[in-house]
């Protein structure tokens, strides 16, 4: 169990139509580049309008969204850590990404998640040790979860797929 839920898929996560996409955002929630900035794009100015109303999101911390014009349900925006080398409490507070989106999407009922790898790109996150820590929670959350049915972690480049098959083995 836990394993044939989670699939790795090559591909951009705004084309995704499952229950919720994840966006690796910052602690404003009023969009950036990567894939805030891709998320934003196609969702449309209705996000930001609705982001303003959050109030902003700490590091380790999730908040929920609708999706707009994605082909999603919605999107839940979490903030990951800037790497400092790893003696900042970077792994507890990714890790704390992870089970906040979970906590989220049981609240909701969704069954199929998109997860990018938060942290990975402008934060510096190491890849490998990011993937560990994404697939260890997923495994967690698919056996705490019962209505989570699919876990897909998009990747946008090799060495992030790389980086998810190691872990995954
Ligand atoms: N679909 C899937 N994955 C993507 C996409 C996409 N469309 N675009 C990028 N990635 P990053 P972070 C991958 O930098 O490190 C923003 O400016 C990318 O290759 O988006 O958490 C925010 O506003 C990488 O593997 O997020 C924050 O200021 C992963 O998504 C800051 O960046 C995450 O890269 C957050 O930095």
């Amino acid at each position: 169990m836990g394993r044939e839920i989670i699939e790795l898929r090559e591909t951009d996560i705004t084309t995704l139509q499952v229950d919720a996409i994840i966006n690796a955002a910052n602690n404003s929630l009023l969009g950036g580049g990567g894939v805030d900035g891709a998320i934003h794009r196609a969702a449309g100015p209705e996000l930001l309008k609705e982001c303003r109303t959050l109030n902003g999101c700490p590091t380790g911390e999730a908040k929920i969204t609708k999706a707009y014009k994605l082909p999603c349900r919605y999107v839940i925006h979490t903030v990951g850590p800037v790497w400092h080398g790893g003696k900042d409490n970077e792994a507890e507070l990714l890790a704390s990404c992870y089970r906040n989106i979970f906590t989220l999407a049981d609240e909701y009922t969704l069954k199929s998640l998109a997860i990018p790898a938060i942290s990975t790109g402008v934060y510096g996150y190491p890849k490998p040790q990011a993937a560990r820590i994404a697939v260890c929670e997923s495994l967690t959350a698919t056996k705490q979860y019962s209505s989570l049915k699919h876990i897909i972690f998009t990747c946008f480049n090799e060495d992030s797929k790389k980086a998810y098959e190691e872990a995954l083995k």
